[in-house]
């Protein structure tokens, strides 16, 4: 990627639109989405549609829409190439002007493409504005009426993804613990989370916010569902008191 400082005349929106519900952006991120030339609504390789862009929907009016696929990122170096292609798009429009909304769900410096979109726009000389969005995991907190922490409580957010051997360190040391990307190995997770005390209090939450939601509260009976992607476990250890 070129390094050298260009005097883009557009300015670019990292937008936050939250994990689902479409009235839970900030006013900052209705504006950014209203006032966009170009609207960039990722996707993945597996799926046509852009889950933000169906929560951004409501305040889009005549805003170009771009979708652009993103592989799921476990080494950035191997997957640089089409990140590079993306972003040499979305300075293409800054150059000529245009004001860009790129679309992320819940926030944009939580475990988003966008951080990478970022990385590599940092010495393109592109007027960067990041718009915070309400993360998943305290969105389906309040949903389900369960605190993500009390007093003096240590809160791990795991991805499930990670390595089985920290999965079990990070819970170990956990009063309460989230874990996100919740998919490919449910079975194993909650083998984890009975043997670590922790299954009693958890809940799982799938698509929160969008059509098809669906909440589990007795993991261990839903142990061979096959899961959305979108699907997150709030837990904590000893009795519940919500
Ligand atoms: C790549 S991360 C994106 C996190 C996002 N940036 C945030 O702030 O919540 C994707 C993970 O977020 C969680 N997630 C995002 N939206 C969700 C939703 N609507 N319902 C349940 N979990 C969700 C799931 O754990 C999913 O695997």
């Amino acid at each position: 990627m070129d390094s050298k400082f260009e005097d883009l005349e557009g300015n670019f929106y990292g937008v936050g639109v939250g994990p689902g519900d479409s009235e839970l952006l900030t006013i900052k991120a209705v504006n950014a989405i209203k006032n966009a030339d170009v609207i960039i609504a990722p996707k993945t390789e597996k799926k046509d549609g852009s889950v933000a862009l169906t929560i951004a929907e409501p305040y889009i009016s005549d805003s170009e829409i771009i979708f652009q696929t993103f592989p799921m990122v476990k080494n950035f170096e191997e997957s640089k190439e089409i990140f590079e292609q993306n972003t040499k798009q979305i300075l293409e429009f800054l150059r000529s002007g245009k004001n860009v909304a790129f679309l992320t769900l819940g926030d944009p410096m939580f475990y988003s493409t966008y951080i990478y979109i970022l990385r590599l726009l940092k010495n393109s000389g592109a007027k960067v504005t990041t718009i915070p969005g309400v993360p998943a995991f305290l969105a389906i907190a309040s949903h389900i009426g369960k605190a993500a922490a009390y007093g003096n409580d240590i809160v791990t957010i795991i991805p499930a993804t990670a390595q089985k051997s920290k999965i079990i360190d990070a819970l170990k040391i956990s009063d309460s613990a989230i874990l996100m990307k919740v998919y490919k190995n449910f079975d194993e997770i909650v083998g984890i989370l009975d043997a670590e005390n922790m299954i009693e209090n958890a809940v799982l939450i799938s698509r929160y916010g969008l059509d098809d939601e669906k909440i589990f509260e007795n993991l261990n009976a839903h142990k061979s569902d096959k899961l959305n992607y979108l699907s997150t476990i709030l837990t904590r250890r000893g009795k519940v008191e919500d």
